[in-house]
This record gives structure tokens, C-alpha cells and sequence, in this order.
């Protein structure tokens, strides 16, 4: 616990003020999800009697943001000088959004593909194009996030940029961007979104304390989410609804059980993004687990030729470890049973895993210890289509991509019959699934710096779905 207490004093944790103040929120999310694209019926009112009565309730002045800052500084003069602009500027941003709603509304029924085709030329592999399309635009133009500047390195504002878990620093990092990231707003007031921006992978390697003891975890992200709620009033007024944190260790949602109202309220951006563990497709967003080597993307796996090379010799392939509820029926049923269907325990030293994938026409993707898998992006960049072995794992990006274009979904208690499956699938099908996944590599991708419609982007554009899901007073 020591080293605990330590990173603790260091942060300067203020003893808590006892005694509340209770602040009525009148939140709600609209009954039918807004990014569901698939839906043409929105229905969202807000009505002017609500507006009226969910008067702004400013907290006390902000003391907070961090004094080593110019930019902040600046803001928290300006905002502390008058604080009927202050109510006009949040305002202005619950208009912004309603304005934002109804252009995708109306573009949702669209269906002038010469619109959105520069941007997005297979709308096939989408739910709703003209509807992504609109909301990325709306995206672009007005989305800002506020980050909370407390905390320090390593724990917080910074993260790992290699490895499986890469997304999370890589994410934290292109948030932190003073300058060249567009999306960041150093005035609170104007944001539509607060980020919490600590990283349950250096948690995980600072303060554990190797015992499967998450509590040092859940203590630290309790004590960060007291310490923004006590120096800033955002957290108060919409029970963190507005906020987010993100994390792709194994160990996010264990870690957001820290706070009730950030496990039930708060946007978790979560690789591990189990729905039989609290995972809320309404206010949750699935993070895709991409594994970087050294920050980039393993050689064999950037577009090449080779890819492209066909037919390919296997039906199937798998290699990798037995730990989960799925992976040992699948091994019980195909470990080196069948020589179209490579399936292997662990892949014997002499043989290239990617190599594999690059030479099958489908990778399964078995969950693991977690839900999630960097399998299933590896299995994308390879052109392999993957065939998703799992239960109740939310997919990434669901909420605008259509799955079933660019993959197979299997159901586990039909692992005896996969070969059957697979081999049922057509040569014309398989193909399609096929050329889909060459659509849709772009959306997994890291890119440094990013770009439009990368990872790094859809994340963003699914935080901001569910904030557009979101009525706030
Ligand atoms: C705040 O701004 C409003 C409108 O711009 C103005 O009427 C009011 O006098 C200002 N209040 C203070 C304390 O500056
Ligand atoms: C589709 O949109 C384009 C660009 O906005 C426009 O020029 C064209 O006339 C539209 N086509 C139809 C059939 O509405
Ligand atoms: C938010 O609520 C907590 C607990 O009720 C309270 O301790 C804190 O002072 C409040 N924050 C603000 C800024 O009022
Ligand atoms: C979330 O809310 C439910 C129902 O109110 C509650 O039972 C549960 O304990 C909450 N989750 C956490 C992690 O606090
Ligand atoms: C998902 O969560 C359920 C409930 O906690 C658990 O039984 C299951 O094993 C989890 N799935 C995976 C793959 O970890
Ligand atoms: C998957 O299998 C289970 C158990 O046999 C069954 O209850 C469920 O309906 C199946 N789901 C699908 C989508 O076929």
C-alpha cells in the first residue's frame, strides 16, 4: 500500500468536504438510441417546458484546472467574470446538439449515395451511411472534450503505446494534444464531454500489487473522480453521464466499478466489452484491441501483395493458448483434426502465425480469458475473415458497421459443426465478405497523426453518439 499512498500525496488529494448538496438532475437518454442507424423512427423531443425547468445549476466557482497552464488560466478568468454568459455558452451547446440531431435525422432517410461516397464508397459494410456520414460531418464541426488536467504521469495523461493494449495510450495521448488536436476545448463550459484521462494499464502496473487484488485500482480511480467532483461542478450536475473514461486492459470495467455513477452513468470506452458484466450498448462504447509491435503495425500485416494472394490453402486457422469459457470447446472439437483447418494449442516455433492467417480464407476468433481479442483486428489486416467466437462480446464500432458484411458470427454450441458451416458458405459470398474487409481495414487502423475515419476517429464518433443520446438539464 505504500507506493499507493504515495502516488496519493503526490496528487494532492484535498480532504474531502463532508456534507452534500443536493443537485436534482433530470437525465435521461432517448428511449429509441440514437445511433442506432438501422431505425428510421428517432423521436427525439425536448421539449420547451423541460428546457425551462432544468435551470443551469452552477456549482461554485472553479477553482481548478491546472495552474501550470496559461490557456487555462485565461479561461478560468474568463469564466469566473461573469456567469450569466456562462449559462448562455452551456446553452448554446445543448442547441449545438439539437441542431446536430436533427441534420442526421433528416439525413438518416437519405438515400443519395453521391453525398457520402468520397468519404464512404462502400455504404454496404454500413448501417446507416447517410447517417454516419451527416453525424461524422456534425462531429467535425462542433464535438469538444474537456480534459481534466489533474493528476500526473504515469498514471494519468499517459499510457501504453505498444503492445495489445497500444489503443489506450494511443488514444490518451491524441486527446492530450495541445495544439493540433481539434476536438480538445480548454473551457469546460463549452464542452460536450469530460475525459478522465488515467490509464488502467499503468494502474495495473503501479499499483498492483500481484495478488488479483483490483481494490488498489478501484481506490485510486474513486479518489480521481472525488477530486474532479469536488474541484469542478461538471461531474455533480449530470452524475458523471457526460464523462468518460477508456481503458483496453482486461481490468476497465473492474476498475469503473470504483463509482457507481461511473459504472452506470458514465461513458466507458472498454475493449473488454462483456454485456453479461454491466456493459450498456446504450451508453458504452466498445474499444477494438489492436496490437502494435514497437508503436506500429507488425510488417507482415501492412497491405502488400502477398494479401491479395489466392486461393488460399486453408479453410480455417487458429493458434493460441486455452484459458476462457470458448477456446477449449473449440480445441476439444478441431486441435489437429482436420489439415484444411489448422488448429493448434500453441503454433510450434518453425511456424509464422501470420503466415497462417494470410494463407487461410477464415480466422477464428475465440474469446480468450476476456471477451475481446487483438485476433480479430490481426484476422482484418490479413483479409482472413474472421469468424467471432463469442458470447455476449459488444463489437467494435456495431453502432454504425454492419458485422455480418465483413464477417461470420458462429454461435458457440455450433462449434461441432464449423467446417460445415464454413464450407457452406459460397465462393461468391466469400468473396464479397472478402473485398468488404479491404473496405473497412481503414476504421482499425492507428495512424500518427490520425485520420478521418481511422480508430482513433470512429472511437471519437462513437462517444459522441452517445452523447448526442443524451438529454442533459
Ligand atoms: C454579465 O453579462 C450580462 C450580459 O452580457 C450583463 O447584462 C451583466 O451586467 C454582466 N454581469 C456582470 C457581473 O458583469
Ligand atoms: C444527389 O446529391 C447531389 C449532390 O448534393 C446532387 O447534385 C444531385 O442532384 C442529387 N441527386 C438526386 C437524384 O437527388
Ligand atoms: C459534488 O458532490 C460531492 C458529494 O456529494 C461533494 O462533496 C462535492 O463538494 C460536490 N462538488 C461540488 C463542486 O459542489
Ligand atoms: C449500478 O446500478 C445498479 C442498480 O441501481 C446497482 O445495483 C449497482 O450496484 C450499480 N453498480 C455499481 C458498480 O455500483
Ligand atoms: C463475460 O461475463 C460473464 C459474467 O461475468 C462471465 O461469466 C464470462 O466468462 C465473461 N466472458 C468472458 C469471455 O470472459
Ligand atoms: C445459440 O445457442 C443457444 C444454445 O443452444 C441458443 O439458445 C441460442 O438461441 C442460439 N443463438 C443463435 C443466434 O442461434
Amino acid at each position: 500500500m505504500d507506493k499507493f499512498q504515495y502516488g496519493f500525496t503526490r496528487f494532492g488529494f484535498m480532504s474531502i468536504c463532508i456534507g452534500s448538496i443536493a443537485l436534482v438532475c433530470l437525465i435521461s437518454r432517448f428511449s429509441t438510441s440514437f445511433f442506432d442507424y438501422s431505425l428510421q423512427k428517432f423521436e427525439f423531443s425536448f421539449p420547451e417546458t423541460e428546457l425551462r425547468r432544468n435551470v443551469y445549476t452552477a456549482g461554485e466557482e472553479n477553482r481548478v484546472v491546472d495552474s501550470r497552464d496559461i490557456v487555462s488560466q485565461q479561461i478560468l478568468s474568463i469564466r469566473s467574470s461573469n456567469s450569466t454568459k456562462k449559462l448562455s455558452r452551456r446553452k448554446m451547446v445543448e442547441q449545438g446538439l439539437v441542431k446536430a440531431r436533427a441534420s442526421i435525422h433528416k439525413a438518416a432517410t437519405n438515400r443519395n449515395t453521391t453525398v457520402f461516397i468520397n468519404d464512404l464508397p462502400n455504404p454496404e459494410i454500413y448501417r446507416n451511411p447517410s447517417a454516419l456520414h451527416r453525424s461524422y460531418l456534425e462531429m467535425e464541426k462542433r464535438f469538444k472534450v474537456y480534459v481534466y488536467e489533474e493528476g500526473e504521469p504515469p498514471l494519468v495523461h499517459d499510457g501504453p503505446c505498444k503492445s495489445v493494449y497500444a489503443v489506450e495510450g494511443r488514444f490518451i495521448m491524441e486527446m492530450e494534444k495541445r495544439k493540433t488536436n481539434q476536438f480538445r476545448t480548454y473551457d469546460p463550459d463549452q464542452a460536450h464531454v469530460y475525459f478522465l484521462p488515467f490509464s488502467v494499464a499503468w494502474l495495473v502496473r503501479y499499483l498492483y500489487q500481484g495478488n488479483f487484488d483490483a481494490k488498489p485500482l478501484r481506490t485510486f480511480a474513486s479518489d480521481y473522480i472525488r477530486l474532479i467532483s469536488t474541484n469542478h461542478p461538471f461531474w455533480n450536475q449530470s452524475s458523471g453521464a457526460d464523462h468518460f473514461m477508456l481503458a483496453c486492459h482486461d481490468w476497465g470495467p473492474l476498475t469503473s466499478q470504483a463509482n457507481k455513477d461511473l459504472f452506470n452513468n458514465s461513458i466507458r470506452v472498454l475493449c473488454n466489452a462483456n454485456s453479461s458484466e454491466g456493459f450498456n450498448t446504450k451508453k458504452d462504447v466498445t474499444l477494438p484491441e489492436i496490437k502494435l509491435y514497437g508503436g506500429e503495425v507488425d510488417p507482415q500485416l501492412r497491405l502488400s501483395k502477398t494479401l491479395m494472394a489466392s486461393p488460399r490453402p486453408y479453410l480455417a486457422f487458429f493458434a493460441g493458448g486455452v484459458h476462457g469459457p470458448v477456446r477449449p470447446i473449440l480445441l476439444n472439437h478441431w486441435k489437429q483434426r482436420d489439415p484444411d483447418m489448422p488448429v493448434y494449442e500453441y503454433l510450434p516455433k518453425h511456424l509464422n502465425y501470420y503466415d497462417f492467417m494470410r494463407s487461410s480464407k477464415f480466422c477464428f476468433c475465440p474469446s480468450g480469458y476476456e471477451v475481446a481479442s487483438p485476433r480479430v483486428i490481426e484476422a482484418i489486416y490479413s483479409e482472413c475473415i474472421p469468424v467471432i467466437l463469442s458470447v455476449n462480446f459488444v463489437l467494435p464500432f456495431s453502432d454504425v458497421l454492419r458485422w455480418e458484411t465483413f464477417s461470420v458470427q458462429v454461435n458457440v454450441s455450433d462449434i461441432p459443426r464449423l467446417k460445415e458451416i464454413l464450407t457452406s458458405i459460397s465462393d461468391e459470398k466469400y468473396e464479397w465478405l472478402k473485398s468488404n474487409l479491404r473496405y473497412v481495414r481503414r476504421h482499425f487502423e492507428l495512424n500518427d497523426p490520425p485520420k478521418r475515419f481511422d480508430a482513433y476517429h470512429l472511437t471519437l464518433h462513437s462517444i459522441w453518439l452517445r452523447r448526442l443520446n443524451l438529454k442533459l438539464p
